[in-house]
């Protein structure tokens, strides 16, 4: 079993600390938020994540998992350094690196023997060699380090279970030892690993998270296309997906993708390929259609009212997806926005999202608007003169569509979601707008 270090405790850091610690491994997760690691030492953990908790506290007993500020006590006798830190996107779409740079210097300035760094943040194609040349630079001892890629491909309220039954590890490395320990590493999970070179992993993480923004934007084009003809969206991916060669999964419609990967992940492969000379037309389409998608049923709600002004809209779902508390680049945010410029009066509702949302939209007066958060379905629709569905929450997919009819002032509901019936919401007299039927 090998001496972990693990720098940073978001999604991927913490996730990929606490499973390498759940299959053996001696781990340690490094944080400069001392707060932060006096939750997780408690077997608290900072994200929303099914499944985390438990793992923290069961490893946490075994002393196998510890966590700490103190970088140089945990960098400085590992044998594999993995980095996990935040790379956000800067203003002009490239990533932002510059937690990656505090942590290859702080790893520089502490390791006393030869040790493996591995990359497992999302960095644009050809950071490593950067990341590598960076760390021999800024080294302080006599030691050898190689940097490896190791991209992560977890998707969020499913993080442990992605990262426990990956379908594939993708290593990538300059040295055969590089690629030899990193083997080991993931040996005892039992998982195809795919190894390649280091610029070629780098590529492989940002090829299938576009991937699968394309897909989506493809199938929201579809859908807008379908509700122009006459078909129906839901029945068109069901015959889509039979064929293997497309696959049955990410070919749900809707409001739109969010969250803290596909929008930047999409932007920085278009930013590097532009640095190239070249342009990524398919992505940058990818990127347009989604930008569009996200505000479509608030442009069909505003065409339909005279007015938002002082009435009364329920928002049901804020978080990006459903299984998470994350709000980045949520569809929500935006048409919230929206709504508060026009003077609505919103009565949000979401079973985990609201702390996160006050911070972005605080309770009360805002604008030309209000906002208000309730803790049940029913205060939001009671009432209501509109209803946007913004996250497909098993609570709100489970609704009754009576409910709109007898809570609300006007039974109108723009879903984007897709998540009730049409017939059945025709037989309720409810007045529906979803997407692509
Ligand atoms: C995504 C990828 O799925 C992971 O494989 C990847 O590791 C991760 O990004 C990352 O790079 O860290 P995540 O952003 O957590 O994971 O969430 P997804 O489940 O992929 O959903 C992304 C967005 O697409 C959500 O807004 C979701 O509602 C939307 N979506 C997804 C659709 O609109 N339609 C679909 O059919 C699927």
């Amino acid at each position: 079993m090998k001496k972990i270090a693990v720098a940073g405790t978001g999604y991927v850091g913490l996730v990929a600390g606490v499973c390498f610690a759940e299959v053996g491994h001696d781990v340690t997760c490094v944080d400069v938020d001392e707060k932060k690691v006096k939750l997780m030492e408690s077997g608290t953990s900072p994200i929303y994540e099914e499944g985390l908790e438990e793992l923290m506290k069961k490893n946490n007993a075994t002393g196998r998992l510890r966590y700490t500020t103190d970088y140089r006590a945990a960098y400085c006798q590992a044998d594999v350094i993995f980095i996990g830190v935040g790379t956000p996107e800067l203003p002009n779409g490239d990533a932002n690196l510059s937690y990656i740079a505090t942590v290859c210097r702080q790893i520089a300035e502490s390791v006393e023997k030869d040790c493996l760094v591995v990359v497992k943040s999302t960095v644009p194609i050809g950071t490593n060699d950067k990341v590598e040349q960076f760390i021999r630079d800024f080294l302080v001892r006599d030691v050898k380090i190689e940097v490896a890629s190791n991209p992560e491909f977890l998707a969020q309220g499913t993080a442990v279970r992605d990262t426990l039954h990956a379908a594939r590890i993708i290593i990538g490395t300059q040295s055969k030892e590089a690629e030899q320990l990193l083997r080991e590493v993931y040996e005892p999970f039992g998982l195809p690993i795919v190894a390649v070179k280091r610029r070629s992993a780098e590529m492989i993480k940002y090829a299938c998270n576009d991937f699968l923004a394309l897909k989506i934007s493809y199938m929201n084009d579809i859908a807008n296309l379908c509700e122009l003809v006459g078909a129906d969206i839901e029945d068109v991916a069901k015959g889509m997906s039979y064929d293997e060669r497309i696959g049955s999964r990410f070919l749900n419609a809707g409001i739109g993708f969010g969250g803290s990967c596909f929008p930047k992940d999409t932007k920085a492969l278009k930013y590097l390929a532009k640095q190239y000379g070249y342009e990524l037309r398919t992505i940058e389409a990818c990127v347009e259609v989604n930008t569009r998608q996200k505000t479509r049923l608030f442009e069909k709600a505003k065409s339909r009212m005279i007015t938002f002004q002082d009435l009364k809209v329920a928002v049901l779902g804020l978080t990006f997806k459903a299984g998470t508390d994350d709000l980045r680049e949520a569809p929500s945010s935006e048409n919230i926005k929206l709504l508060l410029e026009q003077g609505a009066h919103i009565y949000a509702y979401d079973p985990v999202g609201v702390p996160r949302a006050k911070l972005e939209f605080p309770e009360g007066k805002l604008g030309r608007g209000e906002i208000h958060y309730v803790t049940t379905i029913e205060e939001a629709l009671k009432e209501a003169a509109i209803c946007f569905i913004f996250t497909e929450w098993q609570d709100i997919k489970e609704l009754p569509a009576a409910e709109f009819k007898n809570k609300m002032r006007i039974p109108l509901v723009y879903d984007g979601r897709n998540l009730y019936d049409i017939e059945k919401m025709k037989e309720e007299e409810i007045e529906y707008y979803s997407i692509g039927r």
